[in-house]
């Protein structure tokens, strides 16, 4: 039980309280035990009234248009960005903190994007602007990497492709997934009236997550880029990626080649990254062994395998990553950054 009395313990708000990153949260602050002295669940006018339980005690969902911000000390937004945009400056004006998992502040000077094994010093003072921002969900376990090999060899380039599941939007992201894969086995002949995917994701892969810029490049490939060289504080960091949608679930992979300033040897390469917090390397013992999206255990772990020195190249290597974007991607790094801004009084 984390609801307690103790004055010091945060007035705490989900909104996006009924989603798949709220459900998560929830499910994480029980497991975390996050001590609150109140809790109050948000989401739109649709779901206002219906209940959700919070270390066994139901709350009722409220409408974010009638909040009260101002009984709040710390708010989780994942309700989407527009949400973002117009909720939360009204939060942060309430005098809450704010930590929004949507695009909307990621970039703002006066806004630190934190994953807390990179850059936790960020959070040594209240941000200006109230908010902390979380990275998009592929980000989040790359830069977790790239820190740890930054720091022993350097990095010249990071080249990624990714391979994210659907759940990466949503509810209603699984929910199409799963009808429209159950449609085409079904009636074949009839094309399934995808709403969230296009063309549809069941026995498919898309390569093109959000909407396309001039460059030819999507938005999430720029975020991927934009976001790594915020985190890591590294201006010209050189990331290129190509991120595909592909019908799983839960559970995003990468393929990432990355090229280094010195020669790497793998017994240390595996050794550095398994050293790395809350990251298991599974081809430690055997270079047989791999992680999968459907396979892994712990959800709150970054798990690597098919680690690979280049033998033409001693200074580029290979590995895959797996990692939960609901949980590493959004609602674990929410919690931590929540954790770290307790842990030192700066709510
Ligand atoms: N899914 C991921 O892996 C992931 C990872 C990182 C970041 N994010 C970000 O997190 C946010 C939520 O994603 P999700 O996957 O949880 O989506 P979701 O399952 O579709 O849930 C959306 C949540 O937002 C609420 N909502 C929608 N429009 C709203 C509005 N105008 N006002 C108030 N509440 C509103 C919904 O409430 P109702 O139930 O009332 O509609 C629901 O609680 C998105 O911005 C997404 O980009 C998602």
């Amino acid at each position: 039980m984390t609801l307690v009395t103790d004055p010091k313990a945060p007035r705490v708000a989900i909104v996006g309280a009924t989603g798949a990153v709220g459900n998560t949260l929830i499910g994480l602050i029980e497991q975390r035990g996050l001590r609150y002295r109140d809790m109050r669940l948000v989401a739109s006018a649709r779901s206002a009234g219906t209940e959700l339980t919070v270390d066994g005690v139901a709350y009722p969902v409220q409408a974010v248009d009638e909040f009260d911000f101002s009984e709040v000390d710390l708010a989780f937004f994942s309700a989407g960005t527009e949400a973002s945009e117009k909720w939360v400056p009204k939060a942060t004006a309430a005098g809450a903190v704010v930590i929004d998992n949507t695009i909307a502040y990621r970039m703002d000077p006066d806004t630190p994007l934190v994953v807390p094994q990179v850059n936790a010093h960020e959070l040594d003072r209240r941000p200006k602007s109230g908010v902390i921002a979380n990275p998009n969900c592929s980000t989040i376990p790359l830069v977790r990497l790239l820190k740890g090999v930054e720091e022993r060899w350097g990095i010249r380039q990071a080249v990624v492709s990714t391979y994210q599941a659907a759940s990466g939007l949503g509810h209603p992201g699984v929910e199409e997934l799963q009808d429209a894969s159950r449609a085409s086995l079904d009636h074949p002949e009839e094309a399934y009236p995808n709403k969230e995917f296009t063309p549809s994701l069941a026995f498919n892969v898309i390569p093109k997550i959000d909407r396309f810029l001039d460059s030819g490049f999507t938005l999430e490939e720029q975020k991927m880029l934009q976001e790594s060289r915020k985190i890591l504080g590294i201006p010209h960091l050189d990331v290129t990626t190509t991120c595909v949608r592909v019908p799983v679930v839960n559970g995003h992979s990468e393929a990432v080649w990355i090229e280094t300033q010195g020669v790497v040897d793998r017994t240390e390469l595996v050794e550095t990254l398994a050293a790395l917090p809350e990251v298991t390397v599974h081809d430690r013992e055997s270079p047989r062994e791999f992680p999968t999206p459907a396979t892994i255990d712990d959800r709150d772990q970054v798990h690597v395998g098919r680690v690979r020195v280049n033998p033409n190249n001693p200074r580029a290597f290979w590995l895959w990553l797996v990692a939960d974007n609901l949980t590493i991607g959004a609602a674990l790094n929410a919690i931590q950054i929540a954790e770290e801004l307790i842990a030192r009084e700066t709510l």
